[in-house]
């Protein structure tokens, strides 16, 4: 069993490697808890029923809504849950949002532990704290920062998980490496088997916690994590993507408007692009500037005039510059017509 501790400037959090029903069992020892399980989940890992009482939510985006959360708070109250009571979350990034909003909302904070289940949340959606759901047609517009008191990470559960959902969590794997630099991109660019092993899993989680540790609140650092997304989210919910493709080809559009804006050369766009590649991710789509167009003027992050566009300037150096919406969208109707 491997580990090491992020530590906040508040508080910390355990990310524990192993199996995960001895690294809970040790962990939370003689303490109740209560485990929230994305449904799939617990069909495919039958063992679960019995290590406690379980909630079970159903998988999708639509789940992950303020129904879910009064249904969850309502469970807890017939479970009898009190401010001892842990709360465990086993499945992916949707029930790692809402467990961690519910656990640190109900009784005003539980502790809880997250143990994510697909790659995404791995890497991704179970560090850093940001937890919530979605609001009518505003992802992720409610929520809170607070952190799990510990992470497991089991690989074994990869094993069930579909090849599209893997991939989701490769782009986020690879945008970690172009945000870290020559050695951990060349350590992915260079993985023969295409599957993602422990030293990669280990160097994309670092990457991510060095961001929100420096940043936990979002000011600033932080959002150097959102490079590819400006365009990632227009496009999987324009082009119906998984998340991983369009955050995929969202890289290459910042690539892109980096390279106009003569702040990257063509050979940086150029290795993104073959990495998205060699990990059969799509690195362009038809796109609809119109559309694009109407959407970026109404990203709820930005104010009216301006946005905090994430860009390149080479492998290990991407940067967050506040530009004028009118800026991007013009380069922008360069580069995909
Ligand atoms: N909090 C954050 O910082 C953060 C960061 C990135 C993404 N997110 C959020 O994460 C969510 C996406 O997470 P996700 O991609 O993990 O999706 P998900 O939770 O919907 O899981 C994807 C699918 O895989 C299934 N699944 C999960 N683990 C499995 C396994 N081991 N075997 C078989 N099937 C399995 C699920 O049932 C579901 O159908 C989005 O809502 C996004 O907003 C949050």
């Amino acid at each position: 069993m491997r580990s090491f501790t992020i530590n906040y400037k508040s508080t910390k959090t355990e990310i524990v490697f192993g199996n995960y029903i001895n690294v809970l069992k040790k962990t939370l020892k003689n303490k109740r808890f209560i485990i929230i399980c994305d449904k799939n989940i617990f069909l495919l890992y039958p063992e679960i029923e019995k290590l406690s009482s379980v909630i079970c939510i159903n998988a999708g985006e639509k789940q992950k809504s303020l129904n879910t959360v009064e249904y969850l708070y309502s469970e807890l109250i017939k479970l009898n849950a009190d401010r001892t009571t842990n709360i465990v979350a086993i499945g992916g990034g949707i029930t790692c949002d809402i467990a961690g909003y519910v656990a640190s909302t109900f009784y005003r904070g539980l502790p809880f532990i997250l143990i994510p289940t697909t790659l995404l949340a791995m890497t991704d959606a179970a560090i850093g704290g940001k937890n919530g759901v979605n609001y009518k047609n505003h992802k992720n517009i409610i929520g809170i920062i607070s952190q799990p008191e510990t992470i497991i990470i089991d690989k074994n559960f990869l094993e069930t998980l579909p090849e599209e959902e893997y991939r989701n969590g490769i782009a986020e794997i690879i945008k970690h490496a172009i945000i870290s630099g020559d050695d951990f991109f060349n350590k992915l660019k260079n993985n023969k088997s295409q599957k993602i092993n422990d030293e990669i899993l280990r160097l994309s989680i670092q990457t991510k916690v060095k961001f929100v540790t420096a940043d936990e609140k979002e000011k600033g650092l932080r959002r150097i994590l959102n490079f590819g997304h400006t365009f990632g989210h227009i496009i999987e919910i324009s082009k119906n993507l998984k998340h991983g493709e369009a955050v995929g080809i969202g890289m290459v559009l910042a690539s892109k408007i980096s390279e106009n804006l003569n702040k990257c050369n063509a050979a940086t766009t150029d290795k993104t692009i073959k990495m998205l590649e060699y990990y059969n991710l799509p690195t362009t789509c038809k796109l609809d500037f119109k559309n694009f167009e109407k959407l970026l003027t109404y990203d709820k992050k930005n104010d009216n005039k301006y946005l905090h566009f994430v860009f390149i300037e080479k492998i290990g150096k991407v940067v967050v510059e506040r530009i004028s919406r009118k800026t991007i969208i013009r380069v922008l109707s360069k580069v995909i017509s």
